[in-house]
């Protein structure tokens, strides 16, 4: 951006072309009151309280949403500017309560800041002050209150939903002196399409929108949010030995300051007394409560009668790297069996064997950041704003600038509310409905030569098997129709750049390795890959499916996906680990309790993983787990499936 040369109060700056007058003032320390601006938002000039005069210009403007211009002398400050800012922040000030002491917003307030700067007339504000009625403070929501009486209808909170989140759970409702912000139908927030994110509590400027549970921290722990795969960057507060708030980071580039309900509010199991704190071990059908080196005896002493083959362990995708590398190492190593994996073979299995089949890599393709400028979203067989809401973010920002969305699913999913195409595709046609859309690139040559010809191996064999895909078939197959099939094709091989998504919407299906490779297909016919934001990425659910695949939480690599039936690779490890190495690669995740049902497993060691719960038949499992001689369980409740175990260890 050019640098243009502007004069504020006397003071010569070079700013960069673009900015606003509030935005030149405040980043080179010239302070100009404000009370309705935001970073993150399109200015709305709605306070009045960032007047300032332009040489040369008739009266007082809003500098919030004026833009600076080559030479522009600006005056922050003047008998008619500290007039209009006083009446009109007096006329905030007869609306709002004024409890100050009781206010947890108490000492970072914008209202107090501006009021401190600007100064009111106490006796003119007692004579304009007006009976107004408590508004009921609105605590539907599980979270945050809203209340109505510190309200300085700045709006940022109606901007933040709309502009952030792309929600529009609220609005100013009501007339004149009565109006307040709202929600559709004026009903409680709870009862609104809001979805508790707290990401209009947080912009909030003065006490109206505020936390039921966070309590400011002594300090803060910079760390990664563990629910999902998106990976959003935060800040957890301590105090004491508690977590008592969490804030995203601004500086980071997966969620840019922004959180999603689970990450923002999702913290009281840190603390939970429900928590496992110490190993338990089953005596008599019951827990009882152990010393480590009672526990871990007694485990040293049963594993090592059941290595081998009789021995499997289920590593986890909700715990670090590091932690998966030792775990496989364990298994590895020291019990001689590659018997590992993880919940990944229940969600994500296909897409490693798919995308390493086509790319030589199980991964997303871009950053995260990488969506925001897309021209071009294809979301296949994944809910994302639900799932990933982050990423959600990405994509309607994306939207906000101008990129096409194409939705592929079976569910009419909240994405859809911003799709240019739509395609309601039947449950497992999702390879027919790629093959149909590939067909009409091929046929109407939208493919891209160049890449095909440099990077592309068997194409002359994939063109032929295009050829049962004719638009009839594909609509008939799909219940798709044709028009929306041309058009999505046709936006995707040419409204580049093009990325794509997907998530178990298409890996959790009997085919799904062939719903992988077809994605996969897709954008190799496009060349919509290995450019910025153009790719392939699979949404993982766990915050580190990838973590754990890397690190080797599979029966059949090592970690770094390298190949336990390679005698070289194996020698490799051999050496480094000092040990002989099962060269037979083990057996995966269902494998596991078909085998223990079976009575060829007798041991099983099972790190943050819920079987019950997420495999698909949990009278299975259970049948299982009662046929198995030791199971130990490690990991931070007492769970569905630990309570099948012979000993619980407390995991971090
Ligand atoms: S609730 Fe807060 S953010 Fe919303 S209009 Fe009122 S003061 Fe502004
Ligand atoms: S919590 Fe999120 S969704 Fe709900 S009103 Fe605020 S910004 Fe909108
Ligand atoms: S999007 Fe995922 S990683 Fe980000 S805050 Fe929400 S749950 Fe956590
Ligand atoms: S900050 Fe400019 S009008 Fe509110």
């Amino acid at each position: 951006m050019d640098m243009i040369s502007i004069n504020i109060d006397g003071k010569q700056l070079k700013v960069s072309d673009g900015k606003t007058i509030l935005e030149a003032a405040l980043e080179n320390g010239i302070y100009i009151p404000n009370l309705c601006h935001h970073p993150d938002l399109v200015p709305s000039g709605n306070c009045r309280m960032c007047m300032v005069e332009i040489e040369g210009g008739r009266g007082q403007i809003t500098a919030c949403n004026t833009k600076v211009a080559e030479g522009m002398v600006v005056r922050t400050d003047s008998q008619e500017i500290s007039l209009i800012r006083q009446t009109t922040l007096e006329l905030v000030h007869v609306n709002h309560t004024q409890d100050c002491t009781n206010c947890n917003k108490n000492s970072n307030c914008q209202l107090q800041k501006v009021t401190a700067y600007v100064g009111v007339d106490e006796q003119r504000l007692k004579r304009m002050r007006r009976t107004r009625p408590i508004i009921v403070d609105d605590t539907s929501n599980p979270f945050f209150v809203l209340d109505h009486n510190k309200c300085i209808m700045c709006g940022i909170c109606i901007r933040t939903c709309d502009e952030v989140q792309g929600v529009n759970a609220l609005d100013y409702g009501h007339r004149g002196f009565h109006t307040i912000v709202s929600t559709f139908g004026d009903k409680p927030i709870k009862e609104s399409v809001c979805e508790s994110c707290g990401e209009c509590v947080v912009r909030c400027p003065v006490g109206a929108l505020y936390m039921k549970e966070s309590r400011i921290p002594t300090h803060e722990v910079k760390t990664v949010c563990i629910y999902c795969g998106v990976g959003c960057n935060l800040f957890l507060g301590v105090r004491g030995n508690s977590v008592v708030s969490s804030r995203g980071d601004r500086e980071s580039i997966v969620n840019k300051g922004r959180l999603c309900v689970k990450g923002r509010f999702g913290y009281s199991f840190v603390n939970h007394p429900d928590r496992l704190s110490k190993p338990l071990i089953k005596r008599d059908g019951k827990f009882v409560e152990s010393s480590w080196d009672e526990a871990l005896d007694l485990i040293a002493g049963k594993f090592a009668s059941s290595k081998g083959s009789k021995f499997a362990t289920l590593t986890s995708a909700k715990i670090p790297n590091e932690d998966n590398y030792v775990i496989q190492k364990l298994a590895r190593a020291v019990l001689g069996t590659n018997n590992v994996d993880h919940c990944a073979r229940l969600c994500h299995a296909p897409t490693v064997s798919g995308l390493v089949q086509s790319f030589g890599s199980g991964a997303m393709t871009n950053s995260i950041d990488e969506f925001t400028n897309i021209s071009t979203l294809f979301s296949i067989g994944s809910n994302t704003t639900a799932a990933h809401p982050i990423i959600g973010l990405h994509i309607k920002e994306a939207k906000r600038r101008g990129a096409k969305i194409i939705v592929a699913n079976p569910k009419e999913i909240d994405l859809c509310r911003f799709a240019d195409v739509y395609m309601q595709h039947k449950p497992g046609t999702d390879v027919v409905l790629l093959m149909g859309m590939m067909k009409v690139i091929v046929d109407e040559k939208l493919e891209d030569k160049e890449f095909i010809k440099s990077r592309c191996e068997d194409y002359d064999q994939f063109i032929e098997s295009l050829s049962e895909f004719d638009l009839d078939t594909t609509e008939r197959i799909t219940g798709v129709p044709r028009e929306k099939i041309e058009e999505a094709a046709r936006i995707y091989a040419t409204n580049k750049p093009s990325s794509l998504v997907y998530a178990m919407g298409i890996t959790q299906h009997s085919h799904g390795t062939d719903n992988v490779l077809a994605v996969s297909n897709i954008a190799l016919l496009t060349g919509s890959i290995g450019k910025e934001s153009s790719g392939v990425n699979p949404l993982r659910g766990q915050n580190n499916v990838q973590g754990a695949c890397d690190m080797g939480g599979l029966p059949d690599v090592y970690p770094g996906y390298q190949k336990v039936n390679i005698p070289e690779i194996r020698a490799k490890f051999e050496a480094n680990w000092g040990v002989k190495l099962d060269p037979e690669p083990g057996i995966t995740h269902t494998e596991i309790f078909n085998e223990i049902e079976k009575g060829n497993i007798k041991s099983l060691y099972q790190v943050g993983e819920n079987p019950i719960l997420s495999e698909a038949d949990a009278n299975h499992v259970k049948k299982a787990l009662a046929n198995l001689d030791f199971f130990v369980v490690q990991d931070i409740f007492m769970t569905e499936t630990a309570k099948y175990a012979d000993v619980v260890l407390p995991a971090t």
